[in-house]
């Protein structure tokens, strides 16, 4: 009788903290959101890069859109990143935390084209 109780204790506070352990770990390492990185680009890059997908215009003739940097040949999330962390002129150094640019990569790797060379 005492024994059951001690398992049906156990078993209840298992049940419990289960669910919530995946739960932690998403909150630790959030999955980038394409979305929130795409309202960030048109907050913040848009100033000098085309950043969506009909590239009508050009801002200026001499930086990448979004849309070429993310088909650029051997382009990678990485080394999207690492653009973004080690500016280079005219680029200013823009204060991103590791989420926004998680989010913004995601964001870039979204106009990647299956069929760009
Ligand atoms: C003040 C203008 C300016 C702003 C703002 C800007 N960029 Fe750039 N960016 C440039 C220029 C110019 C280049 C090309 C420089 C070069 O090729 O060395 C560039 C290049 C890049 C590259 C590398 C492209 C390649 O060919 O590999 C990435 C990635 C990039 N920018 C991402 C961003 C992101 C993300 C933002 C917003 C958070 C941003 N940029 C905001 C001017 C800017």
């Amino acid at each position: 009788m005492n024994v059951w109780h001690c398992h049906a204790v156990f078993a209840a506070i298992l049940l419990v903290l289960m669910p919530a352990a995946p739960a932690l770990a998403g909150a630790m390492t959030p999955k980038p959101d394409p979305e929130k990185g795409r309202a960030l680009a048109e907050r913040v890059c848009v100033a000098c890069h085309v950043v969506s997908r009909p590239a009508t215009s050009t801002v200026a003739a001499d930086v990448p859109s979004f849309l070429a940097i993310a088909n650029k040949q051997g382009q990678s999330m990485e080394a999207i990143a690492g653009r973004i962390v080690i500016p280079h002129p005219p680029m200013p150094a823009v204060a991103l935390s590791r989420e926004e640019i998680a989010n913004v990569v995601a964001y870039i790797m979204t106009l990647k084209d299956a069929a760009a060379p």
